[in-house]
């Protein structure tokens, strides 16, 4: 018997390191990394049965990276960007999860980290995050598209680097989900469906199917079905929302920076993308918990929610496909609409009848 530990595979060490040869960087630093990436593609059977069955769904559930959302796989490379420019402060504006991962990989990195939030907007577990991180957090009396906008100008101001996704280097990072999604699935799925807000998440997953397609890695490129909040529509209203409002805090966004890339990637993959109430996401994201055992954040349902509604209204065919949809933050970043939603515990006596009385066995 051997008294070496079993290595189950070669250590992960995060999405620049696996996938360097493809992620464009003008740097040579070493990767500021939280060992981001490689999250787990969780069939989800039971809830393909309940959205009407014959194909196969899989959940990337990007909750799992080092500070609960997708936004890791981006900032990895932002900030590994920014050190290697020389930077010693950034900044970003976000609806939460940006400002969490901008703060801990600057923490990483020993640089200065500056979030705008919008004030009372924000769930708890990413202000605890951003806070913790030891970032700068400033809440806004506006909205996410009012901090971008400022956090623009203050570049251009001040001596600070840009970390949110209009700066390149977040999409090289991002795109790598696309490609563990090939590497897991052998091929590219047929569907890919994913909540847009911002709009980076969209073009960079398009970004890296494209690039494996191209390259030949991979003999198909997936349709992308994309989804926003009703009342944070703009890509499908195709107007800009002057006040976005949406319980699905994360994705309340008006302008997208990269409102015109997500439209190629929508047209180019011949995808679709439709608005979904708060009641359509609410019900998603209590389907995938109760169902799957999938713990995701509001935001991250609506794109369960709009592959509900494709399905529902006739305008897809799923039959023998595979279908996969990305769970882009973590259940427990938004605690308190969880509890809001659910049943209140019940309180008993410490006593083992009125736990039997209890039991609807
Ligand atoms: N899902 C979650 C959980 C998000 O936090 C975001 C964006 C999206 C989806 C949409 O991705 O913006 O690339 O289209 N959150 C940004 C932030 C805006 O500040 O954390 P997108």
């Amino acid at each position: 018997m051997s008294l070496q530990p079993s290595r189950i595979s070669a250590p992960w060490r995060g999405v620049i390191a696996h996938y360097r040869e493809r992620i464009t960087l003008t740097s040579s630093v070493p990767p500021v990394t939280l060992l981001e990436g490689n999250t787990p593609l969780i069939p989800a059977p039971a809830l393909a049965a309940i959205l009407g069955g014959g194909f196969e769904l899989y959940l990337k559930y990007e909750g799992l990276n080092p500070t609960g959302s997708f936004k890791d796989r981006g900032m990895t490379a932002a900030m590994t960007q920014a050190v290697a420019d020389g930077a010693r402060a950034v900044i970003c504006a976000s609806t939460g999860n940006t400002a969490a991962s901008a703060a801990a990989y600057a923490a990483r990195a020993g640089l200065k980290c500056v979030v705008l939030v919008p004030d009372g907007k924000i769930a708890a577990g990413k202000l605890a995050g951003a806070l913790s991180y030891g970032a700068q957090v400033i809440s806004i009396n506006g909205s996410f598209d009012d901090g971008l906008r400022m956090v623009r100008e203050a570049t251009q101001r001040a001596p600070i680097a840009l970390v949110n996704s209009i700066n390149p280097a977040r999409l090289q990072g991002q795109k790598t989900a696309a490609f563990e999604v090939c590497d897991v699935l052998g091929d590219a799925p047929d569907w890919l469906c994913l909540p847009v807000g911002n709009a980076g998440n969209i073009t960079a997953y398009w970004l890296g199917f494209q690039e494996y397609f191209n390259d030949h890695v991979v003999s198909n490129r997936p349709q992308l079905l994309g989804a926003q909040a009703a009342g944070s529509a703009p890509i499908v209203l195709g107007h800009v929302v002057e006040h976005p409002e949406t319980i699905a805090t994360a994705i309340r966004i008006g302008n997208p920076a990269r409102w015109h890339e997500a439209a190629t990637a929508l047209e180019e993959s011949d995808g679709q993308i439709y608005a979904v109430s708060d009641d359509e996401i609410l019900h998603a994201y209590q389907l995938v918990a109760r169902h799957e055992g999938v713990f995701c954040e509001p935001s991250s349902a609506a794109g369960l929610a709009g592959l509900a509604k494709a399905l529902r209204e006739g305008k897809i065919n799923l039959h023998g496909k595979r279908v996969v949809a990305v769970l882009t933050g973590h259940g427990l970043k938004d605690p308190d609409t969880a509890i809001r939603l659910s049943a209140t515990p019940q309180i008993i006596e410490p006593k083992i009848e009125a736990l039997l009385a209890r039991l609807d066995l």
